[in-house]
């Protein structure tokens, strides 16, 4: 066991039988690499009997020994870049907004930074979820209990439980959803199975990962520094000024509609009129409409929990949505899409056969152990734990707003939706944000990393433990008073 933990620890996947053998599993230039540190390692221990006093001579062998040894000599292949990966302007926004925050770290290294940035969950997972999950890893020790590759779509019993007690009222069969390892993934093979010729549309402000998968698989033309849009990309701006829903008289056609509700960056959930209005929209012009509703459990009013609750939806939308935000599995990674079996292409093609494929070509199945978690979520007892779970947060949003509110500044969103969406009319929203920073140690995110209608807006996340929340609350008073 010491033995194999050492191979291990080496880096190489061994096991022990294959120790004894002869290093076979290096490749060429690690061997040569390994023999020329060996040889440079011997040349130096000479060195180092025969010069015991020219110390200068020694520091420059130790340093020729180094480079010699180690191949840090910069190697190019002849792949071509990714010209769609080219186009991306800057990093992904989450990363960004990490680096930013991490060199505050060290600057301030005795601060207490808060973070209500990135919208990552924060209280511990039910335990009556966790033990269901213990359990189910602990079978797999067993040879009653062991499974191994399941269904690609997920396990009938979670898809059975998505569809009746999520979709019950809407319709949905349980041959209509597809478990996965999270709403961001499926987003990806959503624009996988669209491909790079179809157009798109987008709520502005909107979750990034839209855009950016959009920019990869190459639906987009280049980036323009003006405008802050993608060329071939509709941005439907949604703001105060328009109820948070885009005038879809003045929008032009597009294949895709990406549709996010409650919306993430705003908060806001569309209502029903709203949705009526879009599923028309998009039966007018024969497009489809991929519907996040990865917030839908935070909705507090009656707005559509999904899209298939309004009328003619089967028939022009896809679902995509997420155990992340209301179970805590942002880490745990579990959630799904509802593709009906009505969504037919320009021919006539069924789209759920092909997403049967693309999801069995790029996916294979979530993790079983994960899968038993998200049955105890949809549990009678199991979802009455995550309600008082999201209760906090909504009443950390409370907070968030009324502090923001109290200090005269517009705020919107964090009734239907963990985010809230506070205007800073006329600043630049990168500034808002490093002055927050600066000022009051609190992580928080530029409304412009969600597209150019977040300019002069910042987004305060109410994931957060409630001693955070009202410390910030008590920051942002004495900063803005
Ligand atoms: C609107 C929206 N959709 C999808 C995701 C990604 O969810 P998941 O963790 O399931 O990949 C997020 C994460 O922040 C989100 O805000």
């Amino acid at each position: 066991m010491k033995m194999y933990q050492t191979q291990l620890s080496s880096g190489i996947w061994k096991c022990p039988t294959m120790l004894t053998r002869p290093r076979t599993v290096l490749s060429h230039n690690y061997k040569v690499d390994h023999e020329k540190r060996e040889l440079g390692m011997l040349f130096m221990i000479s060195i180092h009997i025969c010069t015991p006093f020219i110390y200068n001579l020694k520091l420059l062998m130790v340093m020729l020994v180094c480079g010699f040894g180690s191949s840090i000599v910069a190697y190019n292949t002849k792949v071509p870049r990714n010209l769609n990966m080219e186009k991306l302007r800057n990093g992904y926004l989450f990363p960004e907004i990490w680096r930013r925050e991490e060199g505050h770290r060290e600057k301030y290294p005795d601060a207490k930074v808060i973070t209500l940035g990135i919208g990552d969950t924060t209280e511990p997972i039910p335990q009556i979820i966790t033990s269901s999950m213990v359990q189910q890893a602990w079978a797999l020790s067993t040879h009653e209990g062991y499974r191994g590759y399941g269904d690609e779509r997920g396990d009938k019993a979670l898809r059975k439980a998505i569809a009746d007690k999520l979709y019950g009222h809407a319709g949905v069969k349980d041959g209509e959803v597809f478990v996965s390892d999270g709403a961001q993934c499926d987003i990806s093979r959503l624009q996988l199975l669209m491909g790079s010729n179809v157009t798109m549309a987008v709520q502005d402000p909107s979750f990034p990962a839209y855009i950016d998968s959009g920019v990869i698989i190459g639906q987009t033309g280049e980036f323009h520094e003006e405008t802050r849009k993608y060329k071939n990309i509709e941005y439907l701006k949604c703001g105060p000024e328009n109820d948070f829903f885009p005038d879809l008289s003045t929008t032009p056609r597009t294949d895709i509609i990406f549709f996010c509700s409650p919306n993430n960056p705003t908060g806001y959930a569309a209502s029903r009129e709203q949705l009526q209005q879009l599923v028309e929209f998009a039966r007018e012009n024969g497009s489809i409409i991929v519907y996040d509703s990865a917030y839908a459990a935070y909705i507090s009013d009656d707005s559509p929990r999904t899209i298939f609750e309004i009328p003619g939806a089967k028939q022009v939308a896809i679902e995509v949505s997420s155990f992340s935000k209301f179970a805590g599995f942002t880490g745990v990674r579990l959630g799904w899409t509802v593709v009906p079996e009505e969504l037919q292409y320009g021919n006539g093609f069924p789209v759920i056969k092909d997403y049967n494929r693309i999801v069995c070509t790029c996916f294979n199945g979530a993790s079983n152990i994960v899968q038993a978690g998200g049955l105890a979520c949809l549990s009678e007892e199991g979802y009455m734990a995550l309600c008082s779970v999201m209760e906090s947060y909504r009443e950390n949003a409370k907070i968030l707003i009324d502090t923001f509110s109290s200090v005269g500044l517009k705020v919107y969103g964090g009734k239907n939706a963990p985010y809230v969406w506070v205007h800073f009319p006329g600043s630049s929203s990168w500034d808002v944000f490093a002055e927050i920073l600066e000022k009051t140690h609190i992580v928080t995110v530029p409304g412009t990393g969600f597209g150019p209608g977040g300019e002069g807006y910042i987004r305060v996340s109410a994931f957060g433990r409630r001693e955070h929340i009202l410390e910030a609350s008590r920051r942002v008073r004495t900063h803005f008073k």
